[in-house]
């Protein structure tokens, strides 16, 4: 039997310990390895080269992806959908293991629907939005250069009588945010998924301000598109100067965390395992209440992710 491995859509850091693990893990079960360049377009130019130890040697550690990764525009085209699936049996792979986010899986789903393909993806996106699982490949890594930045955006703005926004990463989910917001002790948070309610904390903080409160920090996820509002909301009705970091693809970057290496593994094995025992999969291997699992892509792809209720209470924390 031969398997591929491919990444699709953002990279995420993770995506490298499961290529790895794929190539060894293929290997001690005796199985073909193919390695699947950039991405979805990679597929439909026939970018696919059998793997070999030393494709994936000293790359554990490395963040991002040595497969390369795109968001192709092609791929919504049948016309290359078609190519994609030929060049694939040409090579004679049975299973392909799909490394991605929810576009990526959308674009799967099709694509199976479509021609006889049998798939497991493995949920590698930064921003923790994809339904069924409570964990995405990077997600460990990217709170952990947040963290990183906000503590040390907290020393600057503990030194002078400042506002500090610092808008992070996660497309339309709030995840990175209010995880970021809650750990680091900011006093404001604003996601997606809550409406921001400013006049009961304004009026709040700017009481405390006027007793002598010294800084601000307020996390804003990027999908609420509210930074200026935030902005001008602390500069003029709370009354401190007011600075923006727009932290931007840092997130994306830095070496896989021990979490994120051990959990790259996992799914990696999980995903195999399955490929190796049934012919007609279009799964997606998901991590629910600490056991790993695998649902069907169209229950997945149908549904959207919603944040643990617990973590909503955390969101305008001085409210
Ligand atoms: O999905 C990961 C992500 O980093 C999002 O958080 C962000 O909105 C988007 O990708 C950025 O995409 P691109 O790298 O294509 O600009």
């Amino acid at each position: 039997m031969a398997l591929a491995i491919m990444c699709s859509g953002g990279d995420a850091p993770g995506m490298n310990p499961a290529i790895k693990k794929f190539v060894d893990y293929s290997y001690k079960n005796a199985q073909e390895s193919y390695l699947v360049y950039d991405g979805l377009e990679g597929l439909i130019d026939n970018n696919i080269k059998k793997a070999s130890h030393h494709d994936v040697a000293g790359i554990m550690h490395n963040g991002g992806t040595i497969l390369r990764s795109s968001r192709s525009k092609r791929f919504f085209d049948v016309k290359y959908r078609q190519r994609a699936f030929e060049n694939l049996k040409a090579h004679g792979i049975d299973g392909l293991v799909v490394l991605g986010g929810d576009g990526s899986f959308r674009a799967m789903e099709r694509f199976s629907s479509e021609f006889n393909i049998n798939f497991v993806g493995i949920p590698s996106t930064i921003d923790n939005d994809i339904y069924g699982t409570d964990y995405c490949l990077g997600v460990d890594t990217a709170l952990n250069v947040i963290r990183d930045s906000l503590d040390k955006i907290r020393d600057t703005a503990a030194s002078f009588k400042r506002a500090f926004i610092v808008e992070v990463m996660g497309r339309d989910c709030g995840f990175l945010a209010i995880v970021s917001a809650m750990i680091s002790g900011a006093e404001v948070c604003v996601i997606p998924e809550v409406e921001f309610e400013h006049e009961k904390l304004g009026k709040r903080l700017a009481k405390e301000v006027k007793d002598g409160r010294k800084y601000i920090i307020a996390v804003v996820a990027e999908g609420t598109k509210k930074t200026t509002q935030v902005y001008n909301w602390l500069q003029d009705e709370i009354g401190l100067e007011t600075r923006v970091s727009i932290l931007g693809h840092i997130q994306r970057g830095g070496n896989p965390t021990v979490y994120d290496r051990l959990m790259a593994f996992d799914f990696t094995i999980i995903a195999v395992d399955y490929l190796l025992t049934h012919s007609d999969s279009n799964k997606v291997a998901v991590y629910q209440k600490g056991e790993f699992k695998l649902l069907d892509i169209q229950e997945v792809v149908s549904h959207k992710y919603e944040l643990p209720k617990h973590y909503l209470r955390a969101v305008n924390l001085l409210d």
